[in-house]
């Protein structure tokens, strides 16, 4: 989604703006640009580009003002309302050339605020939402950027982190966030503000988070919060843990590749301390007494994309080790229906992020009817976890490829501990059950790095070399393979842009079958376990249409091999874990495809890292 930075202080800030555009890259763009506020002359140096930062600092030569300024905010575009043009690129700036506004989000009574300012007079430059922002603005500023603010907040609804700035008042950046990611950075003779932290990583490690609907005042030297009524509120300044070097890709041709690596240690760290040796189990941080635990009714998870997908992995665990019932739904559906849950039931809002938008809308619903809600994500300060009862927390270390992989795996490793716990607190497992189970965890993240210094990566990369040019791929699964296939499938389409198809192998003969041709490529998740028989039949009855099998299975099964054209193996564990054994040479075979392709798999077309909108 959108990328946000600003800049007060001492330095010139053309570099630190673009920069920090260019660490915020990840989260997906179609557009960009900056103003610079030169106080000297009073005017912004206004600098937009469609495309990539390189077509920006393209169209930066020969602009004038960039040196001196050291005032400015910076904006990476995601459309949302209006086309990917130049106009409609971010900073957008009032009639009078006075005020200038980025944002991420939606304004959702734009339409009716554009015509209302149309009608008064102004003259609208692009197609967007943001617009109206500077036009309010200005027409509501008396000398007092902050007052102007405060009288234009009342007047918007929709989710929004705006910054903006007026040319009376260099050296100064007013922005308010509204279920919106927006963080202060807090330096030494200036400040940032951007929509995350990784825009001012180099800079500063010293954070302010603001709350909702606040509004933050950075100078070069000071920065004031104010709550809705105008009180002057304090907000810690914190330092940033994470490491700057995650940043980086640490050797590795892109960071995709790189988080696939990084498997084993995130797996590690996210049951690192929850796993005592003595078959204790830690939920530390989960905000709800065990004995509340011991007794829901029903857990229901919500999540979108991959983070859905690692639900539906742990559902298996949560029905099978601590036998309640769960229910897994793409919060964006969710969160329009009829919600069911409440004080008896356990729900999860699953995302890495902890800033998708329809994931913390749902949470927000099931909080309202008094569900337990919790939020199993990978940010410890986001907007998730601040709305949540309690976090189940992730490991994984910064992500920034967009298709999501170290998070994932993490986030299953993460439900197989609640399971464990839950299944603890009833009963359903014994003591020497849980001890075996946390056994297996344990040994999950060691089998990964064998796999993963092995020759198996080369040989994924052999497999998909012979299926580049495919034009569609089904996968198929049963029982725990079926999320694997889910999200098997959504990462080869979203980083090859290969149409595919997921399906539960049994429903394969109520219609995708059709799909099969001489030589369709069907990827089947066949993971040793209860059902592995069952898939043997589905391979065959896709072979007999001439499709070419390419079956998941796990390492020294012998029998696969009759039965599939090409074979990526998996490391061994029991059949309810191997979905995070498996996933790792489905997201190999996406990478090789992709990169046969010639993509950047780090930042696929049209899909941003953080949806922040709904
Ligand atoms: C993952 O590869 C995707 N890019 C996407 O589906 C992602 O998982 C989804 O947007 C949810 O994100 P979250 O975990 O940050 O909530």
């Amino acid at each position: 989604m959108c990328g946000i930075i600003g800049y007060v202080g001492d330095r010139p800030c053309y570099e630190l703006i673009v920069r920090g555009l260019e660490r915020l890259e990840y989260r997906g763009y179609d557009s960009a640009g900056f103003a610079l506020l030169d106080a000297d002359n009073d005017r912004y140096a206004l600098v937009r580009a469609v495309g990539k930062l390189e077509d920006l600092r393209a169209a930066t030569v020969g602009a004038d003002g960039l040196e001196g300024p050291t005032t400015g905010i910076g904006h990476t575009r995601w459309a949302t309302h209006g086309k990917v043009t130049l106009p409609n690129a971010h900073p957008h700036v009032s009639n009078d050339g006075r005020v200038a506004v980025v944002m991420n989000g939606i304004i959702e009574n734009y339409v009716e605020l554009r015509r209302r300012l149309q009608d008064e007079g102004v003259v609208f430059a692009s197609e967007t939402d943001t617009e109206v922002l500077p036009h309010l603005l200005a027409r509501h500023y008396e000398g007092d950027i902050v007052a102007a603010v405060q009288a234009v907040l009342p007047q918007l609804s929709g989710h929004y982190a705006f910054v903006a700035s007026h040319t009376s008042e260099p050296g100064r950046l007013v922005a308010v966030r509204h279920e919106c990611p927006l963080v202060v950075g807090v330096g030494v003779n200036e400040m940032f503000l951007a929509s995350a932290i990784p825009a001012f990583l180099g800079e500063t490690r010293e954070v302010i988070y603001p709350e909702n609907d606040e509004i933050v005042v950075v100078d070069r030297d000071a920065v004031h919060i104010y709550d809705g009524f105008g009180t002057e509120v304090t907000r810690p300044t914190r330092t940033w843990e994470g490491s700057e070097e995650a940043a980086e890709k640490g050797g590795y041709d892109t960071f995709m590749l790189k988080e696939i690596h990084e498997q084993p240690a995130a797996l590690w760290d996210t049951i690192g301390s929850r796993l005592g040796a003595d078959g204790s189990i830690s939920l530390d941080g989960i905000g709800i007494d065990d004995h509340v635990l011991a007794r829901v009714d029903a857990v229901h998870i919500v999540a979108c994309g991959t983070s859905y997908h690692a639900g539906l992995a742990g559902r298996y665990l949560i029905e099978d080790w601590a036998r309640i019932p769960v229910s897994v739904e793409v919060a964006s559906e969710y969160r329009y229906r009829t919600c069911l849950a409440g004080p008896g039931d356990l729900v999860i809002g699953i995302t890495q992020s902890g800033e998708t938008a329809d994931t913390l809308a749902a949470m927000r619903v099931a909080r309202e009817r008094g569900a337990h809600v919790v939020a199993l994500t990978n940010q410890t300060d986001s907007q998730a976890a601040r709305d949540a009862n309690g976090v189940l927390l992730t490991r994984a270390g910064l992500e920034i490829g967009v298709a999501a992989t170290k998070t994932h795996t993490a986030q299953i490793m993460a439900l197989a501990v609640l399971a464990l716990k839950l299944g603890r607190m009833r009963w359903s497992l014994t003591e020497a059950g849980v001890r075996d189970l946390s056994e297996e965890l344990r040994r999950l993240p060691d089998a990964i790095e064998q796999y993963l210094l092995s020759s198996a990566p080369a040989d994924v990369a052999a497999v998909a070399a012979k299926y580049v040019d495919k034009g569609f791929f089904l996968y198929l699964g049963r029982h725990v393979g079926v999320p694997v296939c889910f999200e098997g499938a959504l990462k080869l389409k979203e980083i090859s842009y290969v149409p595919t198809e997921a399906y539960p192998a049994g429903e394969m003969k109520h219609g995708p079958i059709a799909l099969l041709d001489e030589g369709s490529p069907v990827v089947v998740v066949a993971p040793d376990g209860h059902v592995f028989d069952k898939v043997i039949s589905n391979i065959q009855e896709v072979r007999a249409r001439g499709a070419r099998v390419i079956a998941v299975a796990t390492e020294g099964n012998e029998e696969i091999a009759l039965h599939a054209d090409d074979v990526l193996w998996a490391p061994r564990t029991p059949a309810l874990l191997s979905p995070i054994t498996t996933i790792v040479p489905l997201q190999l075979f996406a990478y090789e495809i992709a990169k046969g392709k010639g993509l950047n798999v780090d930042k696929p077309r049209n899909l941003a890292k953080t949806v922040t909108v709904e």
